[in-house]
C-alpha cells in the first residue's frame, strides 16, 4: 500500500507521467511523436492514462473482485480442489461428497471459479498501476473468521458464508417474457426458504457435518450462491461498460464480464440437480423445482428467455438482465449486503465499499 499512495502523491508530477507513460508499452511511440511535433509533452502523456471515471470503475470492480476471491477461496478449502494454482485448506470429505450430489465435477468448477477471480483482481489491479492509479487493497479488512471445519485455514475473511440469505430470485428473471428488472419487476425466488433466514453455505464446524440432510441443505445453500454470485456480475460487467470511455478499459470490461456469465450458467444448471429435502436441523426447504413452478423453475430450462428490452415497443429479445447503468455500482453492493456476505463487518468496510461504489456510480456524470 505504501507504494501506491506514492504512486497516487506523484500524480502532480510532470516527470512521474512521463517516466510512467513511457514504462507501458506502446506509450513509447506516442511520446516520440508527441515531442517529433513540438506539442506539449505533459498533456499527450498524462492523455494515455485513466479518466478519473475509468479508474473509479476499474478500482470498484478490482474491490468486488477482491470479495469475490475471498468468498471462492473460502468454497475452494472445503469443496473443491486445493493446489498449487488455488492452494489454501485440505478440503472436507463430508462437503465435498454433499456438493457432489449437484455434478461429480463440483470440485473441479470450484476450483476453477476460484482461480478465474484471483485473476480478475489480479489483473485489474496490475492495470491500474500501470496506469500510475492507484489499486485496491482490502487486507485490513480481513477480520471475519474463518469455518472451524476440518479442512478449512484458520485465517481472516473478507467475506461470511456462514449466515446467508439467498436471493433465488435470478431463476425465474431469466424465465420471464414479459418482464425486465430494467423496468422495475420483480420476481419470485425458486427457494422461497432460503430468503427467509440466515443459512450457512458452507460447514461451520465439524457438527454441521451430519445428519446426512443437514450437510446436504448446506451444499444446496452453496450451489444457489454460487449462481447468485456469478449472475450479479453478469449484469454489473455489461452495466458499469457503458460509462467508461477508453477503449482499452471497455475491452477489459467486455472481456471479463462474459466469463463471469459462463460461471452463473454452470452454476444454474448444477443448482437445478439440488436434490429436494428439508434441513431437519432447522427447517430450510429445498423444493422440487420441477414440480412447484412450472417452466418458471423447470431445471433444463438455463438458457436466457427473450424478454422485453429497452422499450415494449421492440420485439422481444434474449439479453442479460438487468443492464441499466445508473446505480449500477451502489446495487451491487446493497445486493451482496443484503446476501449477508458482510455481516460482521466494519462500519469502516461499507463506509470505503459505498465511497468506491459511488466514485464508480459518478463516473461520467460529471466526474
Ligand atoms: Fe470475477
Ligand atoms: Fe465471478
Amino acid at each position: 500500500m505504501e507504494h501506491t499512495v506514492h504512486l497516487s502523491k506523484s500524480t502532480t508530477s510532470r516527470r512521474s507521467f512521463l517516466r510512467r507513460g513511457l514504462a507501458v508499452g506502446g506509450a513509447g511511440a506516442i511520446s516520440a511523436g508527441l515531442f517529433a511535433n513540438g506539442l506539449p509533452a505533459f498533456a499527450e502523456v498524462e492523455s494515455g492514462g485513466l479518466t478519473p471515471g475509468d479508474a473509479a470503475i476499474l478500482r470498484f470492480l478490482s474491490a468486488l473482485e477482491i470479495l469475490e476471491t475471498d468468498l471462492w477461496q473460502q468454497y475452494n478449502e472445503l469443496g473443491g480442489i486445493q493446489d498449487s494454482e488455488v492452494p489454501g485448506g485440505t478440503g472436507s470429505a463430508a462437503y465435498t461428497k454433499a456438493l457432489k450430489v449437484l455434478d461429480g465435477d463440483m470440485d473441479q468448477y470450484i476450483h476453477d471459479n476460484t482461480e478465474d477471480e484471483f485473476t480478475h483482481f489480479t489483473f485489474i489491479n496490475a492495470y491500474l498501476m500501470s496506469k500510475g492509479a492507484d489499486p485496491v487493497n482490502l487486507d485490513k479488512f480481513r477480520t471475519l473468521p474463518s469455518s472451524k471445519a476440518t479442512g478449512a485455514q484458520d485465517i481472516g475473511r473478507l467475506t461470511n458464508l456462514m449466515q446467508l440469505t439467498v436471493d433465488t430470485s435470478y431463476w425465474t428473471k431469466y424465465r420471464s417474457r414479459t418482464k425486465n428488472p430494467d423496468f422495475g419487476d420483480t420476481f419470485p425466488p425458486a427457494v422461497p426458504g432460503l430468503l427467509k433466514g440466515q443459512f450457512p453455505a458452507i460447514p461451520r464446524d465439524n457438527n454441521d457435518l451430519s445428519p446426512a440432510d443437514h450437510i446436504q441443505a448446506i451444499a444446496n445453500t452453496a450451489g444457489f450462491h454460487f449462481a447468485f454470485i456469478e449472475q450479479g456480475g453478469t449484469s454489473l460487467y455489461p452495466s458499469l461498460a457503458q460509462r467508461v470511455i477508453h477503449p482499452e478499459v471497455l475491452r477489459i470490461l467486455l472481456s471479463i464480464g462474459p466469463t463471469e456469465t459462463q460461471h452463473f450458467q454452470t452454476w444454474q444448471d448444477k443448482a437445478g440437480n439440488a436434490p429436494a429435502l428439508t434441513d431437519p436441523t432447522n427447517g430450510l426447504v429445498f423444493p422440487d423445482l420441477n414440480a412447484s413452478g412450472g417452466e418458471d423453475t423447470q431445471t433444463n430450462l438455463i438458457m436466457p428467455e427473450p424478454t422485453i428490452f429497452l422499450s415494449r415497443k421492440f420485439p422481444v429479445v434474449s439479453i442479460i438482465r438487468p443492464t441499466a447503468t445508473e446505480g449500477a455500482a451502489m446495487g451491487a453492493v446493497k445486493a451482496l449486503t443484503d446476501d449477508g456476505l458482510f455481516i460482521g463487518q466494519s462500519d469502516e468496510f461499507f463506509a470505503f465499499l459505498r465511497k468506491l461504489a459511488k466514485q464508480a456510480d459518478a463516473a461520467r456524470h460529471g466526474g
